[in-house]
């Protein structure tokens, strides 16, 4: 069925019947208010006494493929080019995660424990959009903060939130699994913390399709015969270039805790696992 009319009053209702299939009819409004406001720029106050007016068609087009995109499950963070992170808004494509709130959490974990004694160097391991390391940097200005992933595309997008932030992060491109990849960074950190791939492929039944769909497969998994595969290579880097009592934080797979907590105590002279707030096993803490 096509729109009546480029009135905004009938591109609402028409749009407003689609997304009823699939979602609630409150939610529905507060998305469709969401793309008038991101791609007409019409806030969601201003909508009811816009009715009236006319869009034209290619503003009429934006809205029709964004509606189209999210019932086929594309995540609305891809579709608007947006997401926040703590209280950064950053630019977000399908080649970074969507960053979670359990790694917000990991986030402000980690400013709480440096409240009183700011990290001079810190490393982020699989940036992905950016968000831990220019997170870790507005609240820590001072600190160097080096970012590394092995995606260039990622990397783009962590660069342009950067320079849109104004936050000065060094990001490279490095694969954590290639020993041999360490050049261009400083030599010690005092903070090392990485969200790297921790879901298993025999973990897919349990995951939605518009992650499964959308979001790169090369940030979720890791091989299923290695499920602590960047854990270890991380760990290990962590054991040779953190200063002494420097701090490794990382955001884990709950099924691995008891592996992890094994793999990290040789290492470390303290390591801890830490609830998030749906209270499952989400973090460790180690200090060399
Ligand atoms: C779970 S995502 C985390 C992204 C971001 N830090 C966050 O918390 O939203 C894991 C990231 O690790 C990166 N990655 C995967 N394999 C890698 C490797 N071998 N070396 C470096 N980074 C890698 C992916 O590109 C992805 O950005």
């Amino acid at each position: 069925m096509k729109v009546s009319s480029n009135k905004i009053t009938d591109v609402y209702a028409h749009y407003l019947a689609q997304l009823s299939v699939k979602w609630s009819s409150q939610e529905s409004t507060g998305i469709l208010k969401q793309f008038f406001h991101h791609f007409l720029q019409i806030p969601p106050h201003q909508l009811v006494h816009n009715f009236e007016k006319r869009i034209s068609e290619s503003q009429l087009l934006l809205i029709h493929f964004a509606v189209k995109d999210l019932m086929s499950n594309k995540p609305i963070q891809y579709i608007l080019g947006v997401t926040s992170f703590l209280d950064l808004e950053l630019h977000i494509n399908e080649n970074a995660l969507i960053p979670r709130p359990e790694t917000e959490e990991l986030v402000s974990k980690i400013i709480h424990q440096f409240a009183n004694h700011h990290p001079q160097r810190i490393l982020d391991i699989g940036t992905g959009s950016g968000c831990i390391a220019l997170a870790l940097k507005s609240k820590f200005p001072e600190s160097e903060v080096w970012a590394v992933d092995f995606s260039s595309s990622a990397i783009e997008l962590a660069q342009k939130n950067a320079d849109a932030l104004q936050l000065k992060v060094n990001f490279l491109i490095l694969d954590i699994l290639d020993s041999n990849s360490t050049e261009d960074l400083p030599e010690k950190f005092d903070l090392i913390v990485s969200n790297p791939p921790y879901v298993l492929p025999s973990e897919k039944p349990l995951m939605q399709a518009n992650v499964l769909d959308y979001e790169p497969h090369a940030a979720l998994f890791v091989p299923e015969n290695d499920p602590l595969l960047f854990y270890r290579k991380i760990a290990q880097r962590a054991n040779a270039s953190l200063t002494e009592g420097g701090h490794l934080w990382f955001e884990i797979n709950e099924n691995q805790s008891p592996a992890m907590q094994e793999m990290l105590q040789p290492w470390f002279q303290f390591t801890e696992v830490i609830h998030d707030f749906r209270d499952r096993i989400r973090f460790t803490h180690s200090i060399k």
